[in-house]
């Protein structure tokens, strides 16, 4: 029998959705969000939204089903080195001024919202050709999706995942394997990956407050101002002073806060926390 989402059910879903995660789903995706909430459904084999609703908020005691429902909302799209020219500014400008700035010899780096593992493993392949093994570093990543993390953990690609990867790279850092493309574990070993959700300050500030690069590229889209500025709040927490912060290509934090210096460096603009704070 079709099951038919209402707009009651729908709201309710996505206020809940909201609160736990600061992922914002406006009316023009109740079809998305429908779609969703009824594979969940026939899953827990429900017929009726209104249950399916009661039972999320009621009697979801250990969170499993929510779990369940976020990881069918979440927008996972990533590759190898997305927003190449962002790396590069990274590569480029970001680390070398780290170094130069100041005397560190382990370079600590977030990314947050890190997906099935793309975004960490790149950075991790820039730090092993810019620092290592002069100086040190260690990215951990983090989100909230377990079935991505699982891809992660694994760290096996297919040809989409990889398109962009300079080819050099491809025969350094990647092994063929009859699956795909496997991330040698010289560049998996410096990626530590968590489950956590972002809009958590607590959890998210448990991972310490000695970035020196947070990388939240392509994931506070999906959220409000509102969330998004306490995200980034938390962020600001756990950087040095001088860190630098990634957004994707298409965000922007002027709307959000005043905590950060919008800096050009080589041909990109990029976010800093101010020395003298
Ligand atoms: C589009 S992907 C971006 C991946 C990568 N940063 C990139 O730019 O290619 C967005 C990721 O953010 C994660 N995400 C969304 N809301 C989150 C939250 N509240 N806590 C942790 N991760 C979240 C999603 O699960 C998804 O994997």
């Amino acid at each position: 029998m079709p099951i038919t989402l209402g707009f009651r059910e729908f709201k309710e879903i996505r206020d809940l959705i909201y609160q736990k995660t600061g992922i914002f789903i406006t009316e023009e995706k109740i079809y998305l969000l429908k779609k969703r909430v009824e594979k969940r459904m026939s899953e827990k084999r429900m017929t009726n939204p209104e249950e399916y609703v009661r039972f999320l908020k009621y009697f979801d005691k250990n969170g499993e089903e929510f779990n369940e429902l976020i990881n069918e909302v979440t927008i996972n799209e990533t590759y190898f080195f997305r927003e190449f020219p962002q790396l590069q500014v990274f590569a480029e400008h970001c680390l070398p001024e780290l170094i130069e700035r100041t005397n560190v010899k382990f370079v600590k780096i977030l990314s947050a919202g890190c997906s099935s593992g793309e975004e960490p493993y790149t950075l991790s392949i820039i730090c092993r050709e810019m620092l290592y093994p002069s100086y040190q570093y260690h990215i951990m990543a983090l989100d909230i999706d377990d079935n991505a993390l699982k891809k992660a953990a694994e760290g096996i690609y297919e040809e989409r995942s990889i398109k962009d990867v300079p080819k050099v790279y491809l025969r350094k850092y990647f092994q063929t394997i009859e699956r795909g493309y496997r991330v040698i574990d010289e560049v998996r070993k410096f990626v530590s990956f968590y489950k956590i959700n972002l809009f958590d300050d607590k959890q998210l500030l448990s991972f310490g407050k000695d970035f020196d690069f947070v990388f939240c590229r392509n994931v506070l889209i999906y959220f409000s101002d509102e969330s998004r500025r306490k995200v980034v709040n938390t962020f600001y927490l756990m950087m040095k002073p001088g860190a630098y912060i990634f957004l994707g290509h298409s965000e922007s934090l002027s709307r959000i806060t005043t905590l950060f210096e919008l800096k050009r460096m080589g041909n990109g603009l990029v976010y800093q926390k101010p020395l003298e704070r």
